[in-house]
């Protein structure tokens, strides 16, 4: 068996749905019940088709927002340079209009359009989020920005709510906004030109099929092939993450129901989630021996410059609250999360698939590499005798 491609366990979805039905789950849950995707409630069928206008489409989250819509029996517009090719569902692209501009001073082909909303993606300047938002304000209903929860760094403070202003400017200030500033500032652009119409949604690190970083993609693959393993804090130590899948859909039925507002969102539960969670779930979708060497000396790995393994981020400092935003609006407004396998298990099969090119998998930008990994386990050992 070729060990990096491996056939992992489908669940029959006849077994499954006898089991949901006597243990009296929702019908609607039922539906859901196919092949692997257990216990996502089926949302209902949208009110009216929508024409929706991604600026971007083609990278990360792009592709997943145009499969949903498509699904959900809405018209899809893109806006992009032209230069991206989708690596997700490549095939879907003929059935969606492609727009070409640039957001930095050529945004003609969205003159004189209308469109029920538009998804912000690839807003990367507090600019561009001014002039499309500025052009579109009267001839489309709803913009959803996608900001970041980097709008509160430093995280001071754990259990960050909307209701925390985020800062406008940096401290030092600096030539060009640092990331936070600038999404910060951008959905101040989006909230003047849209008032109450604007939908402004923060994630905070998102994984999943078709990830531009190599940041999440290295616990799959490390716990995949197995032997001494490192992983960096306690056990109970607090990450956040979400399937891009979870939050593209949602994003979309936001848009559908008309839901307005701000929106921290985070996963990978409904409450919080832990390291140990993590990398437990992720070793229940692989087959190597793994034996876990835990290593929750903070100032150890600072020595290291291990300050994080994202999703685990050191809980100290500037980051102390990083993982710990608060998402329970979100949750409260529809948001729900496939099982932590699903992402794992799927984010191995797209690692090694087409979809990624050779060239990555060869040398990928994983936090460690498998000789430092060796190396601060030894250093490590040897420093507890
Ligand atoms: N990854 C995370 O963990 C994370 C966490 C929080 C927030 N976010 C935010 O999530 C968003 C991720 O977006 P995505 O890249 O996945 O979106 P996407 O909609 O899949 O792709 C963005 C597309 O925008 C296009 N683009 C780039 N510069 C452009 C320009 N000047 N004019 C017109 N089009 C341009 C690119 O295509 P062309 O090259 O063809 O132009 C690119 O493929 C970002 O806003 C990021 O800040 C990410």
């Amino acid at each position: 068996m070729n060990k990096t491609r491996r056939d992992f366990l489908r669940v029959s979805a006849g077994s499954t749905t006898t089991l949901a039905l006597g243990l009296g789950v929702p019908a609607s849950w039922v539906k859901a019940v196919q092949g692997r995707e257990l216990w996502v409630p089926e949302p209902d069928p949208p009110s009216r088709a929508l024409r929706l206008l991604i600026l971007g489409g083609t990278s990360f989250l792009g592709p997943h927002q145009v499969r949903y819509a498509l699904e959900r029996g809405h018209s899809v517009s893109i806006f992009t340079r032209g230069r991206t090719r989708p690596r997700i569902y490549p095939e879907l692209f003929d059935q969606v209009e492609h727009l070409t501009g640039d957001r930095d001073g050529d945004l003609d082909a969205l003159r004189d359009r209308a469109w029920d909303a538009v998804i912000d993606n690839s807003g990367q300047r507090v600019e561009w989020a001014r002039d499309s938002a500025g052009l579109l304000a009267s001839s489309v209903e709803h913009y959803l920005y996608v900001s970041s929860t980097g709008v509160f760094y430093p995280y001071l403070t754990v259990g960050v709510t909307e209701e925390l202003q985020p800062r406008l400017a940096d401290d030092p200030p600096r030539d060009e906004p640092s990331y936070g500033v600038m999404k910060a500032l951008s959905e101040r652009e989006v909230q003047r030109a849209f008032g109450e119409r604007a939908i402004i949604v923060r994630p905070n690190y998102i994984v999943g099929p078709g990830d531009t970083t190599d940041r999440f993609p290295y616990w799959p693959v490390r716990i995949a092939r197995g032997g001494q393993v490192l992983v960096p804090g306690d056990h109970l130590d607090p990450v956040q993450f979400m399937d891009v899948r979870d939050l593209t859909e949602w994003m979309i039925r936001l848009i559908e129901e008309r839901q307005t507002g701000v929106f921290n969102a985070g996963g990978p539960f409904p409450s919080q989630g832990t390291i140990g969670e993590l990398v437990y779930g992720i070793r229940a979708v692989t087959t190597e021996d793994v034996e876990w060497v835990w290593i929750d000396d903070y100032d150890f790995l600072r020595e290291e410059r291990i300050s994080a393994i994202v999703p685990w981020v050191m809980p100290r400092g500037n980051s102390l609250g990083h993982t710990r935003v608060n998402y329970e609006k979100a949750v409260a407004h529809g948001l729900t999360f496939r099982p932590l396998a699903d992402t794992a298990r799927d984010t191995l099969e797209w690692w090694y698939s087409d979809a990624v090119a050779p060239e990555r998998r060869a040398s990928p930008g994983f936090a460690l590499s498998a000789d430092r990994e060796a190396a601060v386990i030894a250093r490590w050992r040897g420093a507890r005798g």
